[in-house]
């Protein structure tokens, strides 16, 4: 009789899915201590976005998120997830990197890395698998699951048989879209169950309609773990709601034993929180979306999707962003849609339909992925795509993280240099995050505001102003009344920057940051030439000189924050 077993995430993929992964540790941890009584096979917590977002948005240590969960949760085994040589970053580290960044994982309290790669490349989960085997952990192996011409059964049985060789515990199909359907899901876990030894999980986000079904015909085909979300933070693009797929299995042979009533403990807590970050919960992300069939856009993505294209005004671009989604996926040799090819892939077709020229505009992350560095693409890339961005330049063929030389040591003296290391870990945030790592480390980052949760307000007269408003202090809400004193005086040009467009003008396509400045006033450039890199939506992009010319005046600084549209810099 198969028991299947449940492993909740709340705490990590399901606000990761809904929330933009802003859900604040003191919000997890009020009710660690009921889940912890509930019995699932582990707790989702740590890894994927959670690390980036706690240091970028939050002004909060990840790893110090990490420990005092495992304060709070002394029986359920801790998950995190892991990109492979990606860590919880967007590219390869050094295998030195890795090796630390996994040791420190386990040491600060994770006990289960389910570890990927977005190209299913097992050269880039080697190190990764290897190093937590060596702690003791246990190490579950993950298929990125996606649908292609490319992507057989035969070719996810090699590869499991290749991860079961390396001793993995257990094998996750990552579906990150929700794509996989009731009969797919069916005859791969039965094919995976038949060919290897592995313990399957099965890991689904509800964006098609079909990942309960799916569930069931997993159950049917022998699955041993799925994933599951409690449910004020279920469905959409998050996973199926936990009390629900627990109630569908009770008293059949695939019954998970727990508690419904200690689970609407938990769901009543989470429901509190939902309302606490009703603003940032999207609703599109909250739909089934049956697009996703289509154009194949992952959970977690979707909802950064939308609040990127919000960020750069162009929420009436979203269709046609969708639309030449899967036209670059396939052009790029149809990787599976997970961090961070997810990313790259959105990002390209987001810059093409922005940019209004196709590849005019490609990130230093695209450049790469099409010279090999990801690793090997599932099919070959389009050669016209490929020459249009890296000319004739030959991609690598050996384990892109055989070209890195170490870098552990080389991090370490440039964070010590800035002094932010207090403690182990922080080299390793730095090392991950150099650009944004410093200013957190040095205690300089602010938590992002979270917006009020909307209220039903009495209509106003649109030219009227709010006089009352209602306050939430970390979930208390307080009902404020504000009597205007006084106005404030809006100086004209207090700022150095022309607000409307120069000649000669370098403007900013995205909203990011100024990662690197390499011209200076005075300097010749010819068209082309790259003048500054802008870290936007995550990636590196290239801001090229519009023409040949003197540089005049520069308006920005390194580590700038700019809108789209805002000017950089004068070329005459
Ligand atoms: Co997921």
């Amino acid at each position: 009789m198969t028991k299947i077993r449940i492993i909740e995430t709340a705490y990590r993929d399901a606000h990761q899915s809904l929330l933009a992964t802003r859900m604040r540790t003191r919000d997890m941890l009020p009710i660690a201590e009921e889940m912890d009584k509930v019995g699932y096979f582990s707790l989702e917590s740590w890894g994927g976005a959670t690390f980036d977002t706690c240091i970028r948005y939050l002004n909060e240590d990840p790893w110090e998120r990490l420990r005092e969960l495992k304060e709070h949760v002394k029986k359920t085994p801790l998950q995190m997830l892991l990109r492979g040589q990606n860590l919880v970053g967007y590219k390869h580290y050094p295998d030195d990197i890795v090796r630390k960044f996994v040791e420190k994982s386990y040491e600060n309290g994770v006990d289960v890395f389910r570890i990927f790669d977005a190209l299913n490349d097992i050269r880039n989960m080697e190190i990764s698998i290897k190093v937590a085997k060596e702690q003791g952990a246990h190490v579950q192996a993950t298929i990125s699951y996606t649908t292609s011409p490319y992507h057989t059964l035969e070719k996810y049985v090699e590869f499991a048989k290749g991860l079961e060789a390396m001793e993995c515990d257990s094998l996750a199909i990552k579906d990150m879209a929700g794509l996989i359907s009731p009969h797919d899901t069916y005859q791969l876990i039965k094919t995976l169950k038949e060919e290897t030894d592995l313990l399957i999980n099965l890991h689904c986000h509800c964006t098609s309609g079909m990942t309960p079904m799916s569930y069931y015909a997993a159950c049917e085909a022998g699955v041993d773990l799925l994933d599951t979300a409690i449910s004020p933070l279920a469905w959409g693009a998050s996973q199926p709601p936990t009390e629900s797929i627990v109630a569908a299995l009770k008293d059949t042979p695939y019954d998970t034993g727990l508690d419904l009533k200690l689970l609407n403990t938990i769901k009543k807590y989470f429901e509190e929180i939902r309302k606490k970050y009703i603003s940032i919960l999207d609703p599109i992300t909250e739909r089934v979306d049956t697009d996703v069939l289509i154009y194949q856009i992952p959970g977690g993505m979707l909802s950064n999707l939308v609040s990127q294209l919000k960020e750069q005004k162009a929420m009436d671009r979203y269709e046609d962003v969708l639309d030449e989604m899967p036209r670059v996926r396939k052009e790029m040799g149809y990787p599976p849609l997970v961090t961070p090819t997810s990313q790259i892939v959105g990002i390209q077709a987001v810059m093409n339909v922005l940019g209004g020229e196709r590849y005019k505009n490609v990130s230093k992350e695209v450049k790469n992925y099409m010279k090999g560095y990801y690793g090997r693409p599932p099919a070959p890339i389009d050669p016209e795509v490929s020459r249009t961005v890296i000319g004739d330049e030959i991609p690598i063929t050996c384990r892109p993280a055989d070209l890195l030389e170490p870098g552990l040591e080389k991090c370490r003296a440039k964070a010590e240099e800035l002094g932010i290391v207090k403690k182990e870990e922080d080299v390793l945030t730095f090392a991950l995050y150099p650009a944004i790592a410093p200013k957190f480390l040095k205690g300089e980052a602010e938590e992002e505001t979270l917006a009020l949760p909307k209220v039903d307000e009495p209509q106003v007269e649109s030219s009227a102003l709010p006089t009352e408003y209602q306050v939430d202090v970390d979930g208390e809400v307080f009902q404020v009344k504000v009597v205007p004193t006084g106005y404030m005086e809006i100086e004209p040009g207090a700022a150095n920057t022309p607000s409307g467009p120069v000649p000669g003008g370098v403007t900013s396509t995205m909203q990011g940051m100024i990662l690197k400045l390499k011209v200076k006033e005075k300097d010749k450039v010819k068209e082309g030439d790259v003048v500054a890199v802008l870290e936007a939506m995550k990636m590196e992009n290239d801001v090229h000189a519009p023409e040949s010319g003197t540089v005049e005046q520069i308006f920005v600084e390194e580590g700038d924050t700019v809108n789209a549209g805002d000017p950089l810099m004068v070329i005459k």
